[in-house]
């Protein structure tokens, strides 16, 4: 079953809003999703409402199921129905590990692998920076979803990301598609980093697809900030913000509804 991931060495541009949200978007549609956060900021969990089950349950991360310190089972969290995610706990010290000792990263792959039994779809979040776990999970990924912010430091994470996967012998072609964030449809700076990405994307990643730009929505943060997902049932307090809810749930229902992710 695929390994999805979304990926950019840029932070802050909406890899984890995306990841999360088209994620919850799969399991509404009756598959069976785990989401991975490799990020040990693990803001997934904020983003579903889940935060407590970082900061209170102390032993039970990625890390410990590797150690064989206790089973699959114990260290998932049910964030929706059909939708687990799993936290990590030092990313650090865990690719410090897989530099030195060479099984942990036998060991990681066939732990990653035999989820896949388990799931319909892995999901993985990225943290922005680079390092040993990160070059391992994208390069079992399936596909990866490249998000780049469109303003000028949007671009050069664009860039820096495929010297990246270059300088580490990353395959290019696990990149499927290209998601442009930050777009606004009466301003022009976007418009023209979108103009720019395009061109950037046809000399160095032609095989990937460039997704609709998405739209910066400040019910997204309203919704966040409440640990409710777009694809939850919520009623916002007022009509105005209940619209835009509204709106935007249809809007990345269309988005999600156009991707492959068997391709
Ligand atoms: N479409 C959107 N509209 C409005 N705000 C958004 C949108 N997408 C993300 N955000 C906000 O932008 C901020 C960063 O988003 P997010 O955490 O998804 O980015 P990230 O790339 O995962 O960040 P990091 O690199 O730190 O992991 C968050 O405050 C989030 O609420
Ligand atoms: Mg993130």
């Amino acid at each position: 079953m695929p390994i999805i991931s979304t990926y950019c060495k840029k932070g802050g541009v909406g890899k984890t809003t995306y990841l999360g949200y088209l994620a919850h978007y799969i399991s509404t549609q009756g598959k069976k999703v785990l989401v991975i956060s490799a990020d040990d900021q693990n803001s997934i969990f904020k983003l579903f409402g889940c935060g407590e089950f970082v900061s209170d349950q102390n032993n039970m991360y990625l890390e410990h199921l590797l150690a064989g310190q206790c089973n699959p089972e114990d260290i998932v969290c049910e964030a929706r129905i059909n939708m687990y995610i799993i936290k990590t706990l030092n990313t650090d010290r865990l690719s410090f590990t897989l530099t030195v000792k060479r099984q942990e990263e036998r060991k990681l792959i066939d732990t990653i692998k035999g989820f896949t039994k388990f799931f319909d779809y892995i999901f993985i979040d990225f943290p922005p920076s680079s390092s040993r776990l990160s070059e391992i999970l994208l390069d079992i990924s399936d596909s990866i979803l490249l998000v780049v912010g469109l303003d000028t430091l949007g671009l050069d994470g664009y860039i820096n990301t495929i010297q990246y996967f270059v300088d580490t012998d990353i395959n290019l072609e696990k990149i499927k598609y290209i998601v442009p964030t930050g777009y606004h449809p009466i301003k022009l700076a976007p418009k023209n980093c979108l103009k720019e990405l395009k061109k950037q994307a046809e000399i160095y990643t032609p095989n990937a697809e460039i997704t609709d730009p998405i739209c910066d929505r400040s019910v997204i943060k309203n919704l966040q900030a409440e640990g409710v997902s777009i694809f939850d049932e919520f009623k916002m307090a007022s009509k105005f913000h209940q619209k835009n809810r509204d709106e935007v749930e249809k809007e990345w229902r269309n988005d999600f509804k156009k991707l492959n992710l068997d391709k």
